[in-house]
C-alpha cells in the first residue's frame, strides 16, 4: 500500500513549485504594467533593453562616447532606460535646442542624486537644486555679487598671482631641463584660484590647510563622477555595494569641520575689521556672511546654504578650468604650428618685455579661437543633465514628465553637419566664422557651458583663468613630450570631467633667457 502522508521532499517540491508560480505571475503583472503604462506613449527610438537594468550595461566606461555611437545607429533624439530611469539623450544642434530653448522651462531641473545629496547638504545647495525660487534667488545673487563683474574685477590679482607663481616654476624646472606633471600643476593652480577666491586668507596662510581643501575638492570631484548603482536600479537605493556611501559621509565630514573652522575664523576676523574699521577686498565667504546677517535680505541664507554654495563652487570650477587648460596644452604640443601662430600674435600684440595679462585677452583672437576649439573637441563636462517637470511633445515623441534629459555636448561638437572636418583641431575656424560665434550657449552647436538660465555661472571666471595661463605659457616656452619624440597620447578616461587617461607629463623649454617682467 502506497503511504499517503507527505514527506520532506513534497513539501520542499511544493514550496518550489509555488515561488516559482509566484515568480512567474509577478513577472507577468509587471509586463502588463509596463505595456499599459507605454501603450499610448510614443517615445523616441530605443535600443533593446535588459530586464530591469534597462539599457545600463551599453554605456561604458565613457558614456558620452558610448551615447554617441547609439546616437548613429538610432538617430540625434533617442531614449534609454538607465535601471528605473527613462532618459533622452540629445545628440545633435536641433535637438540640444528643442530642449533648451524652446521647451528651457520644462527642463531646467537637476535630477536627484545621492552623492549630490549627500555633498550638498540634502537640498541646501545651488547646483543641484530644483528650478525653485531658492535657486532663482542664489542665481541672483551669483550673477550680480558673487561672481559678478565687480567681485571678479576685486579679484583680479589673486587670480594674476597664481599664474605668476606656475610661471616662476615653469622657469625653474626648464632650468633644470625636467620634466613636470602638468595635469597636476594646473589642478594646483585651479584649485588655489578658486580656493583663494572664495576664502582668500585662509587658502594661503597654512599651506596644510591648503593642500587639505585640494584633496578634498578632488576626491569630490571623484565621487560626483563615479556611476552609482543606487541612483538607478531601484531597489539598490539602501544598499551600498561600492562602498559609496561610506566614502561620500567621511568626505562630507572633512568638509564639513573645514568649512567649520574657516567660518568660525573668518567671523572672528570680520569682528576684528569692525573695531579697527579696515577694508579689505571681499571673498565670497565675505559676501555671503553680509547677505546671511543683512536682515532686509529677501532670503535668510542659512550656514548650510553658504557651505553648499562654496562646496558647488569648489567642484564645478576646479577641475573643469583645469582640464581644459591640459587639453589645450596637449593639442598644442601635439601641432606646433598652432603654438607659434598663437606666440606671433601675443608678441606683436604685447612684445617679448612683459607677461601677457588678462587685459590682453580681448585682442588676442587667435588665443581665443585655441580655447574654443578646446572646448569644442574636449568640453570639460561631456553631458549636460536636466530632468523633466511635466510632460511634453518634442519632435513628434512623448517626453513624459520625470524623464532625465542627458545632452551630448561631446558628439554635438563633433557633428559633421555642423563642423568640417570635425575630429581635426583647427582654430582657425573660429576666425573664419568671425567674431559672432561664442560659447555661451547662443549656439547650439558649441555648448560648452550649456544653456539658458540654467547654463553655467562661472563662464566668465573659467575663460579669465583659461585664457591668460594658456597665452603666458604659450609666450614663454615651447613644449616637448619624451624628449621630443612622439605625441601626446589624446585617449579620455573615465570621470565627470572629461579627464585624459594618462596625465600630460611634459618639459617646458624656455625660449626667453628669464621670465618677462609680470
Ligand atoms: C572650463 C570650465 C567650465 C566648464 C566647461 C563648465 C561647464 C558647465 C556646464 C556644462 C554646466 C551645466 C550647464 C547646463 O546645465 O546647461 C555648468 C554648471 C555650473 N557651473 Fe560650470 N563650467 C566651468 C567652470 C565653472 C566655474 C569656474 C564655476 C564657478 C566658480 C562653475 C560653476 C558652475 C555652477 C555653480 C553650475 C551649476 C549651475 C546651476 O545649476 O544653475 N563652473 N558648468
Ligand atoms: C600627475 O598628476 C596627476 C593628477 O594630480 C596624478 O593623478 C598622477 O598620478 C601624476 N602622475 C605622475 C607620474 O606623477
Amino acid at each position: 500500500m502506497k503511504a499517503t502522508t507527505t514527506t520532506i521532499e513534497d513539501v520542499k517540491s511544493y514550496l518550489v513549485l509555488s515561488l516559482l508560480s509566484c515568480l512567474c505571475l509577478w513577472l507577468i503583472s509587471l509586463i502588463t504594467l509596463h505595456w499599459r503604462r507605454t501603450r499610448n506613449v510614443h517615445l523616441p527610438p530605443s535600443p533593446m533593453a535588459i530586464p530591469i537594468i534597462g539599457h545600463l550595461h551599453l554605456l561604458g566606461l565613457i558614456p558620452h562616447q558610448a551615447l554617441h555611437k547609439l546616437s548613429l545607429c538610432y538617430g540625434p533624439l533617442i531614449s534609454i532606460r538607465l535601471g528605473s530611469h527613462l532618459c533622452v539623450v540629445a545628440s545633435s544642434p536641433e535637438t540640444a535646442k528643442e530642449f533648451l530653448k524652446t521647451h528651457e522651462l520644462s527642463f531646467s531641473d537637476k535630477p536627484p542624486s545621492k552623492v549630490a545629496s549627500y555633498l550638498t547638504y540634502g537640498s541646501a545647495d545651488f547646483a543641484f537644486a530644483p528650478y525653485s525660487s531658492y535657486w532663482r534667488y542664489m542665481k541672483k545673487l551669483t550673477m550680480t555679487q558673487l561672481l559678478g563683474g565687480q567681485t571678479l574685477e576685486q579679484l583680479l590679482p589673486v587670480r594674476r598671482q597664481e599664474i605668476i607663481r606656475l610661471m616662476k616654476k615653469l622657469f625653474e624646472i626648464s632650468e633644470k631641463g625636467e620634466d613636470i606633471n602638468m595635469s597636476a600643476e594646473l589642478s594646483k593652480l585651479t584649485n588655489n584660484v578658486i580656493c583663494r577666491m572664495a576664502m582668500s586668507r585662509t587658502c594661503t596662510k597654512n599651506d596644510f590647510e591648503a593642500e587639505e581643501a585640494r584633496k578634498i575638492v578632488e576626491e569630490m570631484t571623484e565621487l560626483a563622477g563615479k556611476f552609482n548603482l543606487a541612483d538607478f536600479v531601484g531597489f539598490c537605493k539602501n544598499l551600498d555595494f561600492q562602498g559609496f556611501d561610506k566614502r561620500l559621509e567621511d568626505l562630507l565630514k572633512r568638509f564639513d569641520k573645514m568649512m567649520e573652522g574657516i567660518m568660525k575664523e573668518k567671523q572672528e576676523e570680520r569682528q576684528k575689521e569692525r573695531d579697527t574699521s579696515q577694508e579689505i577686498a571681499k571673498d565670497l565667504l565675505d559676501i555671503m556672511l553680509d547677505i546671511a546677517s543683512d536682515d532686509d535680505a529677501e532670503m535668510k541664507l542659512t550656514r548650510e546654504n553658504i557651505k553648499a554654495f562654496i562646496q558647488n563652487v569648489f567642484v564645478g570650477g576646479t577641475d573643469t578650468s583645469a582640464t581644459t587648460i591640459v587639453w589645450a596644452l596637449a593639442e598644442l604640443i601635439n601641432q606646433p604650428t598652432i603654438l607659434w601662430k598663437a606666440r606671433d600674435e601675443i608678441n606683436t600684440v604685447v612684445g617679448m618685455n612683459r607677461l601677457v595679462k588678462e587685459s590682453d585677452i580681448p585682442n588676442l583672437p587667435y588665443l581665443q579661437a585655441v580655447v574654443k576649439e578646446t572646448l569644442r573637441l574636449h568640453p570639460a563636462i561631456p553631458m549636460i543633465i536636466r530632468e523633466s517637470n511635466e510632460h511634453c511633445k518634442i519632435n513628434g515623441y512623448d517626453i513624459p514628465a520625470k524623464t532625465r534629459l542627458l545632452v551630448n555636448v561631446w558628439a554635438i561638437g563633433r557633428d559633421p553637419n555642423h563642423w568640417s572636418k570635425p575630429l581635426d583641431f583647427k582654430p582657425e575656424r573660429f576666425i573664419e566664422i568671425g567674431k559672432g560665434l561664442d560659447v555661451r550657449g547662443q549656439h547650439f552647436h558649441l555648448l560648452p557651458f550649456g544653456s539658458g538660465r540654467r547654463g553655467c555661472p562661472g563662464t566668465t571666471l573659467a575663460l579669465q583663468v583659461t585664457q591668460p595661463m594658456l597665452a603666458a605659457m604659450i609666450q614663454c616656452f615651447d613644449w616637448k613630450v619624451n624628449n621630443g619624440h612622439g605625441m601626446v597620447d589624446m585617449t579620455e578616461g573615465p570621470g565627470f570631467t572629461l579627464p585624459r587617461a594618462k596625465p600630460l607629463i611634459c618639459r617646458p623649454v624656455a625660449i626667453l633667457s628669464q621670465m618677462p617682467i609680470a
